[in-house]
């Protein structure tokens, strides 16, 4: 009884403890800043979903209720060779979703890139159908009830709008959207199927996304939503773009997803008149303004960017479904190496260090002040 009473004191300030860490777990995080409104979601490296950093593990459980596979469930890796799939990473981030109780989603059955050699070999019809059949139902059978929602088709579409000249297209014609919609429907009729591009938020595409998933469903394909990639820069596309592509999506039933969230701060070799895209830039400093830190002025139109795009997200919370950053960590980030190698960007939430940057607070502040 004396060991009970003089442990008392500790006992309860642990529980106090543990309560306030709850509490402020609570409010401190992007999930559960966001509760209530759409997942915040992540996408993950091999090295995370194996849990490779402890660092990182904690501050993916700590901030994100959602995750997407940054590479892992693609073609190439799932299915490498006509009669073999891998699916050792794929159950393990199904595995990790599950333990931490996250919203998982399945990226991708179909896209012209990151496909196995052998399947671009493939050259004619009757192959090809086979193929599809046996890819999509393979994968979305086995992760019925598991996984919650797919990228079915991912960027078929051109930014005029027109269909991609891609391997389906070209073997199949366009009668392979709706198969792809369909066989993936019938092999989880309850999973959320999804049609998946860059760019779509501007005018021309986002009319070709429309109209793809209208034939689509004329075909007798089910669509559940669009993911808008949402590989964006820090003066387009305007936020009237896309409010207006969250609206038009939307009047077609569509839940919205933001599937890719990045936000690049360095200059485009595109935006350079007269520039030849194949020229290298690789080394270049005028290309590559911020080797060692961000300056406090972009970091700050950083944040300020991402405040009105997540202010214009929670006005329109009843239409979105999820918004996935397209990592956890700038050092992660696809945009250190895209378009040019080896420069280093800034465009998520947390940097190198997994600190949270002057974003992450903008983002947050806005779930403090009324709406
Ligand atoms: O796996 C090899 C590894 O063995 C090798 O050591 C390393 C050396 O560079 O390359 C590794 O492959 C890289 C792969 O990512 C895995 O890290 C490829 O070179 C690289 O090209 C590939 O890039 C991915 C890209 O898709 C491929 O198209 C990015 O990580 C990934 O973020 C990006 O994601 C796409 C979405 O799936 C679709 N929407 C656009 C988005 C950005 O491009």
């Amino acid at each position: 009884m004396k060991l009970i009473n003089h442990y008392l004191p500790l006992l309860s300030l642990f529980i106090l403890g543990s309560c306030n860490a709850q509490k402020s777990e609570k409010t401190t995080s992007l999930k559960n800043s966001y509760k209530g409104d759409f997942y915040i979601g992540t996408a993950l490296s091999a090295d995370q979903i194996n849990e490779k950093n402890v660092k990182e593990d904690s501050l993916i459980h700590k901030e994100f209720n959602a995750i997407t596979a940054e590479n892992i469930m693609k073609s190439m890796f799932v299915h490498p060779a006509k009669d073999k799939y891998d699916f050792t990473l794929s159950d393990k981030f199904v595995a990790y979703g599950k333990k931490n109780k996250m919203f998982i989603h399945g990226h991708t059955l179909i896209w012209h890139s990151q496909l196995a050699p052998w399947m671009e070999q493939i050259k004619d019809s009757a192959e090809m159908k086979a193929f599809m059949k046996d890819h999509i139902t393979t994968i979305v059978s086995k992760y019925k009830g598991s996984i919650n929602s797919w990228d079915v088709v991912n960027e078929a579409l051109n930014d005029d709008g027109t269909l991609r000249k891609s391997i389906f297209l070209n073997t199949l014609g366009e009668s392979y959207l709706a198969d792809a919609f369909k066989l993936a429907a019938k092999a989880d009729p309850k999973v959320d199927l999804y049609y998946n591009d860059y760019n779509n938020e501007a005018p021309a595409k986002r009319e070709g996304t429309i109209n793809l998933i209208k034939k689509v469903r004329a075909a007798g394909g089910k669509v559940d939503g669009v993911g808008i990639q949402a590989h964006w820069r820090l003066e387009s596309p305007s936020i009237e773009e896309i409010e207006k592509s969250i609206l038009a999506y939307s009047a077609l039933g569509l839940k919205v997803a933001f599937t890719e969230l990045d936000i690049t701060v360095l200059p485009n070799p595109w935006d350079l008149k007269g520039a030849d895209v194949n020229q290298n830039f690789e080394g270049s400093a005028k290309m590559n303004p911020y080797p060692k830190a961000l300056p406090d002025s972009i970091q700050t139109k950083l944040a300020e960017r991402y405040a009105s795009i997540f202010k214009l997200f929670l006005k329109h919370k009843d239409k979105i479904s999820r918004v996935t950053f397209w990592g956890v960590h700038d050092g992660q980030s696809w945009l250190n190496d895209w378009p040019i190698k080896g420069r280093t960007n800034y465009p998520l939430l947390f940097d190198t260090k997994l600190k949270p940057k002057k974003a992450y607070y903008s983002v947050m502040q806005l779930k403090e002040v009324k709406q």
